[in-house]
């Protein structure tokens, strides 16, 4: 019996659509691993729970562990990121879906709650709302090793399993598949880098002469701002990390101060995991420029003060699709996307399936990872291992047609010695 929770059970005709068109897309997850998996059922017995962007690609990751035996549970990682006809597209297909757009923080964490009540092996998180959730109420599930080990497929997840692995709180192994180079070099920079187009999706605005700022020059930010570049922009970078800074100043971007950049800026868009970007003063909101598109591509809706802003506004618009006209008490208008959240998720459709089929290839070879070595696996992160990741790049360029040099012997051995000099 498949258990769910969507939106819309008639959305599933749409959803199948977007899920074959994703399936073309990506022949690693979709293809060359399924198909192994569906040999040999590598987790065969196991319940894996996905708390994860309900997106056409999810999908794909989900099929790809069902064939492998899995059961799988998935619940959204964000509030707004939910695609519904994909979602119910799942359950026809006997994923247990537990999710749909729009849902209040009450119902998102209901829709966790109910993966977790299936008593997952293997969680994949991409936020580490779920795996936070086990650690505070489903403590059993930790200390009779149900859950075997656990994945987390963004920065700001990582991030957090780093405080608490150095608090001693991480009860469970956990694999920052995240920061694996077949993951953050392509889906975080490719990805989220052409996620700025979601501004245009928002607005349709012209990209080319227009100020653009970009908060962070990280894996994310640093695409973004490239590819804004691309379009014409003149990108100014705001950063906190000095080397990072520099890298930037060095690529021909400008840099500033996010204060200083904000009364020229046309278009601001921030992808950095930190709190309060742009400060959540009035004397900030005051430098906005009349007109001034606000996105944020980061995990959670704190970059660009919301809440505060929501506040400050005097009146709230609605204008388009995920589009709000926020008027401020001096008749100023600013215009916020996707209620301050991840804008490529809500207003477009997330990253392209050609990138996701790296991190999905990457979380579906982790979960087989899992299994084979349970007996192995201790509390703790883990980095994933560097022949996955390259397993994943090779099976990535040879589904590309491409094809690469490799080392001889006298090459291996003169660039891992010594002795060879002058
Ligand atoms: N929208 C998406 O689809 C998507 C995809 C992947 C990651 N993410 C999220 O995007 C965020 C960034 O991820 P990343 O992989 O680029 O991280 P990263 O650590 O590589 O980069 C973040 C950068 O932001 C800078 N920074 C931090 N605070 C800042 C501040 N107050 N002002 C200016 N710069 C600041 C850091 O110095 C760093 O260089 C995370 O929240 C991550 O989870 C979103």
């Amino acid at each position: 019996m498949t258990n769910y929770k969507v939106a819309d059970e008639s959305l599933a005709e749409k959803g199948k659509e977007a899920l074959y068109l994703a399936e073309s897309k990506m022949p690693v997850t979709a293809k060359v691993i399924r198909e192994r998996f569906q040999k040999e059922k590598p987790l065969d017995g196991i319940i894996i729970a996905g708390c994860l962007h309900i997106t056409k690609e999810t999908g794909i990751l989900a099929r790809t562990l069902k064939a492998g035996g899995a059961e799988v549970y998935l619940c959204g990682s964000n509030p707004l990121s939910t695609q519904d006809d994909v979602a119910a597209a799942l359950v026809q297909e006997g994923i247990n879906v537990f999710a749909w757009h729009g849902n209040t923080d009450e119902e998102f964490y209901w829709c966790i709650r109910q993966c977790l009540n299936a008593k997952p092996n293997i969680l994949i998180d991409d936020g580490a709302d779920m795996i936070v959730t086990a650690h505070q109420e489903y403590e059993d599930l930790i200390k009779l090793g149900t859950i075997i080990a656990c994945q987390e497929e963004t920065t700001t997840g990582v991030k957090r399993f780093k405080a608490m692995e150095k608090k001693g709180v991480l009860k469970v192994p956990l694999f920052p598949v995240n920061d694996a180079r077949c993951k953050n070099h392509f889906d975080n920079e490719l990805g989220t880098g052409q996620g700025i187009v979601s501004a245009i999706y928002g607005m349709h605005v012209l990209f080319a002469g227009k100020s653009v700022v970009i908060a962070g020059y990280g894996h994310c930010s640093s695409g973004m701002a490239l590819r804004a570049r691309g379009l014409g922009a003149n990108v100014t970078v705001t950063e906190v990390d000095p080397i990072k800074a520099l890298q930037a100043k060095f690529a021909g971007f400008n840099v500033m101060p996010i204060a200083k950049a904000l009364p020229t800026a046309d278009i601001i868009l921030t992808a950095t995991g930190c709190k309060h970007v742009i400060a959540p003063t009035t004397e900030m909101f005051n430098l906005l420029k009349d007109g001034v598109i606000l996105g944020n591509l980061g995990h959670f809706d704190i970059e660009i003060p919301t809440k505060e802003l929501y506040e400050y506004a005097q009146e709230i618009k609605p204008i388009r699709s995920n589009v709000e006209e926020l008027m401020f008490p001096d008749g100023k208008k600013v215009y916020l996307l996707a209620k301050g959240r991840l804008a490529n998720l809500v207003l477009s459709e997330g990253h392209p399936s050609e990138v996701m089929d790296m991190s999905f290839g990457l979380q579906s070879l982790m979960s087989e990872y899992i299994i084979k070595n349970k007996t192995k696996l201790k509390p703790g992160m883990v980095d994933v291992p560097i022949d996955i990741d390259d397993k994943v790049g090779f099976l990535k360029l040879e589904s590309m047609g491409v094809e690469m040099d490799t080392l001889t012997e006298e090459q291996y051995n003169y660039i891992h010695g010594y002795e060879a000099g002058t």
